[in-house]
């Protein structure tokens, strides 16, 4: 039997001790940090064999909740099986325990549903022996809940799991916690995405910002129009099937993660050219010759009819209230080159104001959208040139170092944003670049507080693909990625960078325990129960 702390004194002495050489292998390491921790030193066992994560007695969401079913049975996987493979089963039972969690959800349950911006993730954690209460109006709440329980586990240094007994309660900052990927500039197999909302979930994240498409592919299989994927794909096999799309909502469903699909118009649309005939504008050359496509063609009834089957489609195949829209980087040029866009300008006062046409175009395809009953997102330019927008409109704010103040103009015409300028994790540079996406404070503009609290939604960790494919996303995306989602979860004053590093380390280091290739931050090792599976 192993030597057990609560029945020697005097060895509890030693372990304090190392605990204070070496706090990041005996605190819990929470990420992101809660808004209200109160942990005791009283310490807990709990044995894998005997322990049960339940629903409680009060519950309105019971066993025939197959979310939270699913979810238990994820948890205590992250909290014991990789280690009960590496230790066999413990047999070490003294002193207190914890035997069981029960997780309760106070108003009617809402496991059939999709997560929304709205949805309820707040929780309360009270961790005592020997029944540890995961509270939450729903189930959202919950999942949120069993993450933060499952780091407050920890092995000791005899390998055993304790826990401290604590109360938690939390909610998060922002609504909307994002990550982008792009599968358009890279195609990303099936395996990856799925890593990236499991990772997602380990750091509270809870939108996926699918960028589907772009100039460079087409991946996205459309029931309305195979010709887009059959001819704008890299090869028939870099597209995501129907099944492939459901798989992935159901996948991020089950983490209480929304997924948005981008289809990013009228500029980025070069592979749409390909299977879909008079979409693109012919740009004409100085020789007055048609030399290559450009942008969607805004003046043509026919595309219009074709927006309104494509995005009628996507409507239906992704639940998610919003759609983004794009809408970034419209190629002027081609546009002018075109005599019948000069004639159609003419024709509707535009002037030389390709501004007007974009707006012209922007604005049906809003008008679309909103009679699909769906919100549109869009990126800054959109917003920037004047495009007049529906008033739910929400305007993805990108653009270099005057973020702040793009923020404030967006919010102070009304509408709401979301966050993306610091935290491209594309750019890649030497060091810990970590600190400058956590150092970040998105309502740090002039404006008034309740203006910035109802339209300042969140914001997006952006990993673009030019450089990254299934090789290297993991690594790339995590933890960096970790410091914004802290960023977007907890109270604003949670801001010392020391304390979020050595948090950071152990959080990476379970991410990568739990089968997340995260990059280091900086030299060490992670402890023997930390390394990767493979
Ligand atoms: C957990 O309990 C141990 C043992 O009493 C104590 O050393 C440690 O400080 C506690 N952790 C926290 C975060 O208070
Ligand atoms: C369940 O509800 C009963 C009656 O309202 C209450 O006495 C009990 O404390 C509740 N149990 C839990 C675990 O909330
Ligand atoms: C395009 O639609 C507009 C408005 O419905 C109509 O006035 C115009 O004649 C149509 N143009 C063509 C070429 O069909």
């Amino acid at each position: 039997m192993r030597p057990s702390p609560h029945r020697a004194p005097g060895l509890l002495l030693v372990l304090l001790a190392l605990a204070a050489q070496a706090p990041a292998e005996k605190t819990p390491a929470l990420w992101p940090w809660p808004s209200s921790v109160k942990v005791s030193p009283k310490l807990l066992n709990i044995a894998a064999e005997n322990f049960l994560i339940v629903h409680g007695p009060n519950s309105t969401a019971g066993p025939s909740c197959p979310l939270l079913q699913e979810a238990f049975r994820r948890y205590y996987n992250y909290i014991f099986g990789f280690h009960k493979r590496l230790h066999g089963p413990a047999n070490f039972q003294d002193g207190a325990q914890l035997d069981q969690l029960q997780v309760s959800i106070t108003l009617q349950s809402q496991c059939d549903f999709f997560p929304t911006l709205s949805s309820d993730e707040s929780y309360s954690l009270l961790v005592q022996e020997p029944v540890a209460f995961l509270k939450a109006n729903r189930v959202w709440g919950a999942l949120r809940g069993l993450e933060t329980f499952s780091q407050l586990v920890y092995q000791d240094s005899y390998g055993a799991f304790t826990i401290n007994e604590s109360s938690i309660t939390d909610l998060p900052r922002f609504a909307h916690r994002g990550i982008l990927i792009d599968t358009s500039r890279h195609y990303l197999p099936m395996k990856t995405i799925f890593k990236t909302l499991d990772a997602m979930a380990f750091n509270k994240f809870n939108v996926l910002h699918w960028h589907v498409v772009d100039d460079q592919s087409f991946p996205y299989q459309s029931t309305a129009f195979p010709e887009l994927s059959n001819k704008g794909s890299y090869s028939l096999s870099h597209v995501y099937t129907p099944s492939d799309v459901h798989m992935v909502l159901e996948y991020a469903r089950l983490r209480g993660i929304r997924v948005i699909p981008e289809f990013d118009t009228p500029g980025h649309t070069q592979s749409w050219g390909k299977g879909q005939k008079n979409l693109l504008t012919p740009c004409y050359s100085e020789r007055k010759q048609i030399e290559k496509v450009g942008p969607i063609n805004p003046t043509l009834n026919t595309t219009y009819t074709f927006f309104k089957t494509f995005f009628k489609e996507i409507s239906s195949v992704f639940p998610d209230e919003y759609i983004h829209l794009g809408g970034d980087e419209v190629d002027f040029e081609c546009w002018s080159s075109n005599p019948k866009i000069q004639n159609f300008m003419k024709k509707k006062g535009f002037g030389n104001d390709f501004t007007k046409l974009e707006s012209f175009y922007i604005k049906k395809i809003l008008d679309i959208i909103k009679s699909l009953k769906k919100g549109s997102i869009v990126w800054q330019e959109v917003f920037d040139d004047k495009v007049e927008l529906q008033p739910d409109t929400v305007v993805e704010v990108w653009k270099g170092e005057n973020y702040l103040e793009e923020l404030r103009e967006v919010t102070s015409s009304g509408y709401k944003a979301i966050l993306s300028a610091p935290w491209y994790l594309d750019i890649i540079s030497y060091g810990q670049d970590w600190r400058q996406y956590y150092i970040v404070d998105p309502l740090n503009f002039q404006g008034s507080e309740k203006k910035k609290q109802q339209l300042v939604i969140g914001g997006e960790a952006c990993l673009w693909g030019e450089f990254v494919d299934a090789t290297n996303l993991i690594p790339r995306l995590w933890p960096r990625a970790s410091a914004v989602g802290e960023r977007l979860w907890s109270p604003a004053t949670v801001t010392d960078l020391d304390n979020a590093y050595s948090r950071l380390v152990t959080h990476r280091c379970r991410m990568v325990s739990r089968g997340i290739a995260a990059q280091p931050l900086f030299t060490g090792h992670c402890d023997r129960e930390h390394k990767m599976e493979e």
